[in-house]
């Protein structure tokens, strides 16, 4: 290499590590402004899988959480296809949509007395428009199963033989098969408790969604395992669905994860406490966790879960978002209750007045890039065919507590598969729901630390 080369490389190296150096020093205070590098990509992406390397930590047990999808996933029956892009975007609202009516109909009553009078199992299971997924050991000796983990849902549940109607593809669980399996007869006290009014020989239950899609089986205690732990957990309560409807989408079943009683984190409680954490990849090629347990990383920042609106759900408090690193432009007296954190919704709902302040800001500091022209769901489009990387400003969301979350980079603005166009991936919904949603979460430790009552983020989770 010549000298002359040499020095051009050691210049062009400079400059490619301190791009955001550079925007910071230049800028005065008024107007610094925050821009993360976008690398625009119309190429699928990578058929190779990469790891998580994020260790385990002291009394943890992790089980990796892979894109339904991508190369990751042992249980993959198709690579996406284009119809997944609309058919995620339509379930996201159905499962807005779900949340939404829980809200309503939990606001005339106590949660608890709420959870205790569900019937047929109302808001214990609700769609999902989640793509992650975490495979779990279910009976002995064990079967793993894919399931959608969900911090929206309560019960666990498995499609199961014999199926009157199961996913095509996907395994299925076979309680003829398992020593653990024991059917819950509808007499039981714990039938009874959950299940008021069941009057068949065994405890059935139906989950219905939205969609008019639904889940229908019986309910049983049986033993669930994760590959790597020594010891395993007897006697969980899971729905053993014979009947499933509505499309196929590359899991078995759901592993709820909510407040109720009926979820893993509550049956499990006296283990780990109803802690747990997960960290969604940035791309559909890498693994993520969700962990059991364990010791909080001392950089997670916690935030109270709220107490206003009962629920099964994980409610806190949002209280402002800012754009490009500015003062926050949207303030707390923008949120008139507190948001829905889920695993099961993609994009984050905002209330209409709180939407339409960050988009602007939002086009404002894109105003160099061709904006489609559209009045859409997703309103605010570009299309990048011209660029190969693309400064997006930055955006964070403020939690009660002093919680700042920088969004990364991979949860700003949500591809359009097999083309360049690209859309700020939040949403309007109204006054009194908001909804963070797991594109947003990318990247970042999640803890849901039920025992405190707090949820908590720290930067760097799936690394
Ligand atoms: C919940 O109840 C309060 C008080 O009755 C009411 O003001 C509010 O609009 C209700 N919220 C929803 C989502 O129905
Ligand atoms: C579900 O069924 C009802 C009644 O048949 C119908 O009005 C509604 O539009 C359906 N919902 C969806 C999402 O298909
Ligand atoms: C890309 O650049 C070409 C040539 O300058 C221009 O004609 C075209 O409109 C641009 N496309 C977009 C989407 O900006």
């Amino acid at each position: 290499m010549s000298s002359k080369s040499l020095l051009s490389f050691v210049i062009y190296g400079f400059f490619l590590l301190s791009p955001c150096n550079s925007l910071k020093d230049n800028a005065d205070e008024e107007t610094r402004a925050y821009f993360h590098t976008l690398k625009i990509n119309s190429l699928p992406s990578t058929e190779v899988c990469k790891e998580s390397s994020k260790a385990l930590n002291e009394g943890s047990s992790s089980l990796k959480l892979v894109h339904r999808f991508g190369p990751c996933n042992p249980h993959r029956t198709s690579t996406a296809p284009a119809s997944s892009f609309n058919e995620i975007l339509r379930r996201d609202k159905l499962r807005v949509d779900s949340i939404i009516q829980a809200r309503r109909s939990m606001n005339l009553t106590s949660s608890v007395e709420h959870m205790k009078s569900s019937v047929p199992f109302y808001g214990l299971s609700r769609i999902t428009a989640s793509d992650y997924i975490v495979n779990v050991g279910i009976g002995t000796p064990k079967k793993e199963m894919p399931l959608i983990f969900d911090t929206g849902s309560g019960l666990i549940w498995t499609q199961c033989k014999p199926c009157k109607a199961c996913y095509p593809k996907v395994p299925v669980f076979d309680p003829t098969k398992s020593a653990s399996f024991k059917g819950l007869p509808c007499s039981s006290k714990l039938c009874q408790s959950i299940r008021k009014g069941c009057s068949s020989p065994k405890c059935t239950y139906l989950t219905a969604y939205v969609d008019n899609s639904s889940s229908t089986g019986t309910l049983a205690t049986e033993t669930i395992s994760f590959s790597h732990l020594k010891y395993d957990f007897k006697n969980i309560l899971i729905g053993c669905s014979d009947q499933v409807s509505g499309e196929s989408h590359g899991q078995s079943g759901i592993m709820g994860l909510n407040r109720s009683p009926i979820s893993f984190a509550s049956q499990t409680a006296n283990i780990y406490d109803k802690l747990f954490s997960y960290c969604i990849p940035s791309t559909p090629g890498a693994t993520g966790h969700l962990t059991f347990g364990g010791k909080v990383p001392n950089d997670v920042r916690f935030s109270p879960v709220s107490k206003t609106a009962p629920s099964s759900d994980y409610d806190i408090k949002m209280t402002g978002i800012s754009v490009g690193g500015r003062k926050p432009l949207i303030d707390a007296s923008a949120f008139k209750i507190a948001s829905t954190i889920d695993s099961g919704a993609v994009l984050t709902r905002l209330p209409p007045k709180a939407y339409s302040a960050l988009r602007s800001v939002f086009r404002e500091m894109m105003k160099g890039y061709p904006l489609l022209d559209q009045d859409d769901f997703l309103d605010t489009c570009y299309d990048f065919s011209n660029y190969s990387t693309v400064a997006i400003p930055s955006i964070s969301v403020f939690f009660e507590g002093g919680v700042e979350m920088d969004i990364d980079v991979s949860g700003i603005m949500l591809q359009v598969p097999g083309s360049k166009v690209y859309c700020l991936a939040f949403a309007e919904l109204d006054d009194e729901v908001s909804i963070f949603g797991n594109f947003q979460q990318k990247t970042y430790t999640v803890v849901f630390d039920g025992a405190k009552e707090r949820i908590g983020f720290a930067p760097g989770g799936c690394d």
